[in-house]
């Protein structure tokens, strides 16, 4: 949620800023803005829309002087409007910050402010550069002053701070939100995500919570004390030109392309971490799995593999309301953190607590670094690089993958699981050629249709959740998915003529009794689609998955269901890469 980056170097600012910006974008496209300094002054670009639209306006590309910092926001504190858009200043308009997080003092430190300082936005974020201006006034550098004004914020940040009085610095601090600095002879960044600057370095330093980084042309991390620490910069091994489109229309479709590829890198792992992992989980008096959103379906997958394979029960908690579980995690529970970003809000305060509690931490994520991963006992990572589109789609199918590598080793058969894994990528990719065209029919015969059931049992009742999901998140049509048998508890009084109900009904021990569920809506007018190795007189339209055991059905019924939510976005003219008050990174509560 919000994106920023920061820029010193020998260079122009305002282009690599932009640039920088537009790998960001997955993380809000509310608004966005540039500040540079040049000359002791501010230059400033900034209004609400899309990047390229503000960039356009306001010439950000042109903003003159080498050192600069930039933001797009996903909106939480105070409406889209061009005084909310980042970044923010003080009454002299001297410092400029751009914020990532939620301050949850900023009423109260805004009533105490407001006495001597101008505000003109609506966003908890101004009171930072006030608070800034405060102490510089006062006599602090602008490192002193940052220390200061942080050590008075409650809640999450990750912010960037310029002032014309110190014109070569930034100062940068987070707490619950990432940052990560990158060096390359000179040129300095930070940004919420290396993604923002892969391009020029793959060198980075994660700042750790409570820190503070100055940069200048040199890099200086300070402690929450303002003491001076050391940290070392690593090679992550991702490549910039992953995050680009190559040649797709959007990355969402690029992404579930990857799917195949996707699958066979999440299998790459160590497998005497797997065996370790798998030992543990086994041993452990109760296991948890935490998720939010599609990672959690993922985990409902998981769980379904562990007693299957395993024979071992977990339970999966929403993270948003796993802290309200926090009295029965102790030393004896072992959770299961499953997150793409490693940044989720949620998933990261119910680990922290699960952690205070002295819980093991197991986590799978795919950004290296990321919070998560670095709170955890164990991480298996997805190795899937990044995944642009706001829509999860082939970090649902690598997090299936480990899933099922967990479970296969959990019954000492990883070989065999390994094995199976690889078989599944290339029906996956028939399933893409054979089915693509006739889902973009579906989308458009449906295209006037605003609500959408998915039913299914066992293992793919998870996959009608995701397939509602998907559907809803980026084309903005009312779905919902749920177990076959549930319908009749309440949700059938929904259905009448036309109704789309997607039926997932692979031809295994549930399928009897699914098809009798669509019988139940057909009665009722449905347009019964579905999705099945073979066709049903039932069916008014079909989508054929190909024939797999019935553990691994999951693989081949999700990828359907992502493309019906893709062109159902496309032909209704929606944009499935940004959709709607929503981004990819959810680091507020
Ligand atoms: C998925 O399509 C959604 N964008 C969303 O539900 C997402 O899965 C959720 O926010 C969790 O994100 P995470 O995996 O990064 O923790």
């Amino acid at each position: 949620m919000c994106g920023i980056i920061g820029y010193v170097g020998d260079s122009q600012a305002g282009p690599f800023l932009v640039k920088a910006l537009k790998n960001l974008e997955y993380r809000g496209y509310d608004s966005a803005g540039i500040a540079t300094l040049t000359g002791g002054k501010l230059c400033v670009g900034k209004d609400v829309g899309k990047l390229d639209h503000v960039r356009d306006k306001h010439h950000l590309d042109e903003l003159p002087g080498q050192i600069g910092i930039g933001h797009v926001r996903w909106a939480t504190h105070g409406d889209v409007t061009p005084a909310n858009a980042h970044p923010h200043f003080d009454c002299k308009r001297e410092i400029a910050v751009v914020h990532n997080g939620i301050i949850e003092n900023y009423q109260e430190l805004r009533s105490w402010l407001e006495a001597n300082h101008l505000f003109v936005s609506q966003t908890d974020t101004e009171v930072i550069p006030h608070l800034i201006e405060e102490h510089m006034d006062a006599g602090c550098s602008l490192e002193e002053a940052v220390l200061k004004a942080t050590r008075q914020l409650k809640g999450s940040y990750a912010i960037l701070a310029v002032s014309v009085k110190e014109p070569d610095k930034i100062v940068a601090s987070r707490r619950d939100s990432p940052l990560v600095v990158g060096v390359n002879a000179g040129k300095n960044y930070i940004a919420s995500d290396a993604l923002a600057f892969l391009e020029q370095t793959n060198r980075v330093a994660f700042v750790e919570d409570g820190e503070t980084v100055v940069l200048t042309k040199d890099v200086v991390f300070l402690d929450s004390e303002g003491q001076r620490v050391q940290r070392e910069f690593k090679e992550v091994d991702w490549k910039s030109d992953e995050a680009t489109l190559q040649g797709y229309e959007f990355f969402m479709m690029k992404e579930i392309m990857e799917e195949p590829h996707a699958i066979r890198c999440a299998t790459m792992q160590d497998k005497r971490l797997l065996l370790e992992m798998a030992i543990g989980i086994l041993r452990s008096r109760q296991v948890v799995i935490t998720a939010c959103g599609t990672s959690r379906y993922a985990a409902l997958v998981g769980r379904y593999l562990f007693s299957k394979l395993g024979g071992k029960f977990c339970d999966v908690i929403m993270a948003s309301e796993f802290q309200y579980f926090s009295d029965s995690i102790d030393k004896n529970t072992l959770v299961i953190a499953v997150s793409q970003s490693g940044e989720t809000a949620d998933v990261i305060q119910g680990v922290k607590k699960a952690r205070e509690n002295g819980a093991t931490i197991y986590s799978l994520v795919n950004t290296v670094g990321s919070s998560l991963s670095r709170m955890s006992d164990r991480v298996l990572y997805l190795n899937c690089g990044p995944e642009i589109g706001v829509a999860a789609t082939k970090t649902f199918v690598s997090q299936l993958a480990i899933f099922y590598l967990l479970a296969f080793t959990m019954a000492n058969k990883l070989d065999e699981g390994l094995q199976k894994l690889h078989d599944i990528c290339p029906k996956i990719e028939k399933g893409f050629s054979k089915n693509s065209k006739k889902i973009r029919g579906l989308a458009q015969q449906t295209r006037e249709r605003n609500d959408f059931y998915y039913i299914a049992r066992g293992i793919n009742f998870a996959i009608a959740a995701e397939g509602a999901l998907k559907m809803k998140e980026i084309s903005y049509v009312h779905a919902e998915g749920m177990p076959a048998g549930e319908l009749k508890h309440g949700t059938l009084a929904l259905v009448d003529e036309g109704t789309p109900v997607v039926v997932i009904c692979p031809r295994d021990y549930t399928y009897d009794e699914t098809i009798a569920n669509a019988h139940e809506t057909k009665a009722r007018g449905a347009f019964v689609i579905g999705v099945s190795e073979e066709i049903n007189p039932i069916f008014d339209d079909w989508i054929e998955i190909p024939q797999v055991e019935e553990i691994f059905q999951p693989m081949v019924t999700v990828v359907p269901l992502q493309l019906l939510a893709y062109y159902s976005a496309v032909v209704r003219d929606r944009d499935p890469d940004k959709p709607r008050n929503l981004a990819k990174s959810v680091t507020v509560k």
